[in-house]
């Protein structure tokens, strides 16, 4: 039972590791496409939601090697997010996990294809999963959901629509929810989809999987809205302070820092709350409630 969770992590962003640098055909390692995809997919990053889905798959008993497949394909989806955010067209942002933006290294159309063919590729690898392993087939459908205009996309929607407007807590929660929560609810979902697959359902345990994975869905946000007004650029990868200058509505430009930091702590108590009933239920939890502590607390 491990209870270091930077051990812990360790071991499954290095099991990540070794697959992103084989997600394109070698043949192809010259293109421009895959140069600028790799360059982002394999410039770091904390890989938090492969973590996630690792840890909920551990805590759920699932094989791994039925996982791997989808953690690469999360990995693959955020990164391509990344890109298409930082486009001048978006975020117009020339800092990324500590590099200069893949628009400003490959120039913007192969950007722009590199987001395209990160995202294509990670579901030609969950076809793949599914074609291995047909009681993934929910996972898989809840995945593209989670990525698609129900989610991230429908969040990044919001997201640019709001720029220079006010918006009320509901919109402002369902763009937070939709852009960073989602994919975040689909790593921590993804192994319960596959294990009721496979054992049958289980109400009470979805439920407060849901509620840990909702609350550290737009926790994460909160937190990422705040690190934009008191991180330390250096240490954080990406340039600070452009929420205020694009007018975004953030936690923090709507509520301000201290009311955004209490609803932050309020959320994470939801999160706590859920661990508590998962261990309840005689699951480990020791992990993620580790991680939970550190992504409350991240200053990157
Ligand atoms: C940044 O995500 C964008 C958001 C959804 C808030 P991360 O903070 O997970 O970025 P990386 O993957 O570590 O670079
Ligand atoms: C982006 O949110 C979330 C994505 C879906 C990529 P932000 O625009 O706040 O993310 P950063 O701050 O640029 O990482
Ligand atoms: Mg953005
Ligand atoms: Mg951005
Ligand atoms: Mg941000």
């Amino acid at each position: 039972m491990a209870s270091n969770v930077s051990t812990t992590m360790k071991k499954y962003q290095a099991r990540l590791e070794k697959r992103l640098p084989e997600v394109f055909p070698k043949k192809l390692s010259e293109d421009r496409t895959v140069v600028a995809s790799l360059y982002s997919l394999l410039a770091g990053g904390k890989r938090i939601r492969p973590v996630l889905m690792y840890m909920f798959a551990d805590m759920l008993s699932i094989d791994l090697d039925v996982i791997d497949d989808f953690a690469v394909a999360i990995e693959m989806i955020h990164t391509y997010s990344l890109i298409h955010d930082d486009l001048p067209c978006m975020d117009d942002d020339t800092l990324r996990r500590g590099k200069p933006t893949c628009h400003v290294a490959n120039g913007e159309s192969f950007a722009l294809l590199a987001g395209d063919a990160l995202l294509n590729r990670a579901y030609e690898i969950i076809f793949g999963a599914v074609k291995k392993h047909s009681y993934t087939v929910n996972a898989a459908w809840f995945l593209a959901d989670c990525a698609g205009i129900n989610g991230m996309i429908g969040g990044q929607s919001i997201d640019l629509d709001s720029e220079g407007k006010k918006i009320d807590t509901n919109k402002l929660c369902e763009l937070h929810e939709k852009k960073t929560g989602a994919l975040i609810n689909a790593a921590c979902q993804i192994p319960y989809l596959i294990y009721a697959a496979q054992s049958g359902e289980d109400k009470k345990l979805y439920n407060l999987i849901k509620s840990f994975s909702e609350g550290t869905g737009l926790g994460f946000q909160i937190k990422d809205d705040l690190l934009d007004v008191q991180a330390d650029e250096s240490v954080l990868g990406k340039s600070i302070g452009k929420d205020q200058r694009d007018e975004k509505s953030t936690f923090v430009t709507v509520f301000g820092e201290s009311n955004a930091q209490k609803m932050l702590d309020d959320t994470y108590n939801d999160v706590f709350r859920a661990l508590d009933g998962l261990k309840t239920m005689g699951y480990d939890v020791q992990d993620l409630r580790l991680l939970s502590q550190l992504l409350q607390n991240r200053i990157q």
